[in-house]
């Protein structure tokens, strides 16, 4: 079977567990609890850095530690329900945005629910491994008091390029523009922790509050259990750590290899893929494909009759049961890439002659 983005482990993530196991902290305390954060800080260029039991708890924190409670939050009609059900879970009203030609929040659906709402707060996903126009939305934000929460579950590793500052290229990274940003390390991600999630922020003041409520609120300077505030149980554990250790040192071979792989679907496969915005690197976790003529869902039973994985594109949560009678601003992109879009297998171990044979069965089909 050939998985749409299986875990593809470094080798040396069995090691680091060993060493947790002979610490003996199996628990969400331990070194490499430590040590994984300072990676991901350190990778990502931010000053603080959380590391929790995935990355929808830690979007539940960003609304919690912002005080998005009973407000209106704005986010991408095109993304996975992830970035939208902690919206709900601090009852606030989701409206929903729909996309630019780059797959990601369109600007001027966003300036115009701006002028027409009491927006308190921007969820920013960027998806597929690519990076948002996040520059003109960070500046809406700013301008209107409104928080930037940046969604990059699926783009941990994209980033924008910000020119040559001592004869090397300095690069932003996405989840570090806005006021937090977050990254999944779900099994299904350039990185895995088999589930994980990560919080960051510039604003120390913020982080060092969402770890707090991470652990159940304990009060620090009590030992007998004082609480003043409801906590949550969203901690990682040392063991999930220590393999995040060993995910972090291969990040950029992953992101080389997943950019080769998307190059040799360009060559076998004669089909418009998701573009990438000018001055950016994204990691291309996914390759996503948008058919001229062929119909996604068909294409898609017909690689699992040869036991390959595909899915479809994202299902627009303006079109969501769940969020029926919601607020949104649309211009039909959305719902066109999912009528004509399909996710092709894009693991991390795929060689030039599977994707061939890929491409080979969706041109059959
Ligand atoms: C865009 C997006 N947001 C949020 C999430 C939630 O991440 P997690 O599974 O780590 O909670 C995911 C993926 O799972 C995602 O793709």
């Amino acid at each position: 079977m050939i998985y749409l983005s299986p875990p593809h482990m470094s080798g040396k993530e069995l090691e680091y567990v060993k060493e947790a196991f002979k610490s003996n902290y199996i628990a969400p305390v331990g070194e490499f609890i430590d040590r994984f954060e300072d990676d991901v800080k350190s990778y990502v260029n931010v000053k603080s850095a959380v590391a929790l039991c995935n990355a929808t708890s830690a979007l539940h924190l960003a609304l919690r530690v912002l005080g998005i409670r009973k407000a209106q939050v704005v986010v991408s009609t095109f993304t996975f329900i992830g970035s939208v059900n902690p919206i709900l879970y601090e009852r606030n009203e989701p409206i929903f945005i729909d996309v630019d030609e780059y797959w990601h929040m369109d600007v001027e659906l966003l300036e115009k629910a701006i002028r027409e709402n009491d927006i308190k707060a921007v969820i920013l996903p960027h998806i597929y491994g690519q990076i948002a126009d996040i520059f003109p939305i960070k500046k809406l934000c700013d301008e209107n008091g409104i928080y930037l929460i940046e969604d990059s579950a699926e783009s941990l590793g994209a980033y924008y390029k910000w020119g040559i500052e001592n004869e090397k290229l300095k690069v932003i990274f996405s989840g570090t523009i806005g006021d937090i940003g977050v990254y999944s390390f779900n099994g299904n991600k350039l990185l895995t922790t088999s589930s994980g999630g990560v919080f960051v922020s510039n604003n120390e003041e913020l982080a060092k509050k969402a770890k707090f409520l991470s652990t159940q609120a304990k009060e620090p300077e009590f030992i007998e259990y004082v609480h003043k505030e409801v906590g949550f149980n969203y901690r990682m554990s040392n063991i999930l750590a220590a393999i995040g250790v060993g995910q972090m040192e291969v990040i950029e071979e992953r992101i080389a290899k997943k950019r080769e792989i998307f190059n040799w679907y360009k060559e076998f496969l004669d089909e418009e893929f998701m573009p990438e915005l000018p001055n950016t690197r994204g990691t291309r976790w996914l390759t996503t494909v948008v058919f001229k003529d062929k119909n996604p869902f068909e294409v898609m039973k017909k690689l699992r009759e040869n036991k390959i994985e595909s899915r479809p594109l994202w299902n627009p949560m303006h079109l969501q049961p769940l969020f029926k009678g919601a607020k949104a601003y649309l211009n039909g992109r959305s719902e066109e890439l999912f009528k004509k879009g399909l996710c092709l297998p894009s693991g991390t171990t795929l060689t030039k002659e599977q994707v061939k044979e890929i491409c080979e069965i969706i041109h059959s089909s």
